[in-house]
């Protein structure tokens, strides 16, 4: 039997954070033996905002390297850059012409993009969930792992591609997002989700000094004043770094003893740091051998690119056939 397909991206807009890696990355990883996965570095995608061409093709480089060296298995998986697919454009034109504008003037990302950058309100940015909803339906995916900042997106997915079935006929399945187990690791304040843009992240490649600094200082549970006040484990963000990283037993020692103010905070983060470490030490060595090794990062970037278009050019054969310009496409 064929394998159901995966679709998910990542815009190549930095380096990458814990909050990314737990949230979406893991599932990315542990779905490759069970499905046939494509992920894709979403360029198009970073340029609704400013975006400078001087550092793109590193960025893409770079997140190609952030891929692989997580465990993305070329073997297995299709890595390939949105780009080089001209299929997706094509597809999202199409999907554009089935989407009424109030659907997207509703999604929250939007919103959210227009009131920081009142100035730079372009279409693209109106357009991104469609665009997005090409990216998975190109591959028919059925499961799209995503951090739960996505669902939004995803559900708009979904209602295009029920229009399109039912203007045009069934061809595309209707994808369902796959969460993080651990949903949503706070940034180093506590409060806001970790975001580059509010320098409150732990990087996959931070050093274990690097981590330390930002560990040590970083919020816990507010209400626990001093050392020897009982903590509440679940109103603290470190503790939710713990599930994250940690295994049963560090969990459960950090949990009890917080809460009988037997550890101090210091403490507990000392365990995470450890836990937090050992799983990004073995990343962090791959990702400095493939920066040595430029060339064999584009030749699995070429390769994804030829096993793409080829699904992609199937499933836009049948598209076009829906469509009635098949004709026209000999
Ligand atoms: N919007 C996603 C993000 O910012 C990136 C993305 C683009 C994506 N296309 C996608 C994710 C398709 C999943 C599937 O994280």
């Amino acid at each position: 039997m064929t394998k159901k397909r995966v679709f998910s991206g990542i815009q190549p807009s930095g380096r990458l954070h814990i909050g990314n890696y737990v949230g979406a990355m893991r599932n990315m990883i542990a779905l490759q033996d069970d499905y046939f996965c494509i992920y894709g570095i979403v360029d198009y995608h970073a340029m609704t905002v400013h975006f400078n061409p001087q550092e793109i093709e590193s960025s893409i480089l770079d997140c190609a390297i952030d891929y692989l060296a997580a465990g993305i298995d070329p073997e297995k998986s299709v890595l390939m850059v949105q780009s080089a697919v001209s299929e997706h454009t094509e597809l999202a034109w199409i999907l554009n012409t089935i989407t009424p504008i109030s659907w997207l003037l509703r999604v929250p990302t939007f919103k959210e993009k227009r009131e920081q950058n009142p100035d730079y309100v372009n279409m693209g940015l109106l357009d991104y969930p469609v665009l997005m909803a090409a990216d998975i339906v190109l591959y028919k995916a059925a499961v799209v792992p995503v951090g739960d900042d996505q669902l939004p997106h995803l559900e708009l997915t979904r209602e295009i591609v029920r229009r399109f079935n039912t203007l045009f006929g069934q061809v595309f399945p209707e994808p369902k997002a796959q969460l993080g187990e651990v949903r949503r690791i706070l940034g180093l304040d506590g409060v806001n989700k970790m975001s580059k843009s509010l320098d409150n992240c732990i990087y996959l490649d931070d050093s274990k000094e690097e981590i330390w600094k930002k560990l040590s200082t970083a919020v816990t549970d507010v209400r626990r004043k001093r050392r020897t006040d009982p903590g509440n484990p679940e109103d603290c963000n470190i503790f939710t770094m713990h599930k994250a990283f940690s295994k049963k037993e560090d969990i459960d020692y950090c949990s009890r003893e917080c809460q009988a103010a037997g550890i101090g905070c210091l403490d507990c983060k000392k365990i995470l740091l450890e836990n937090m470490y050992y799983e990004l030490e073995p990343l962090q060595k791959k990702q400095s051998d493939l920066r040595n090794n430029r060339q064999y990062v584009l030749e699995t970037l070429g390769d994804g690119k030829r096993k793409a278009k080829e699904i992609a050019a199937q499933t836009m054969d049948e598209v076009y056939t829906k469509l009635g310009i098949k004709t026209y496409h000999q």
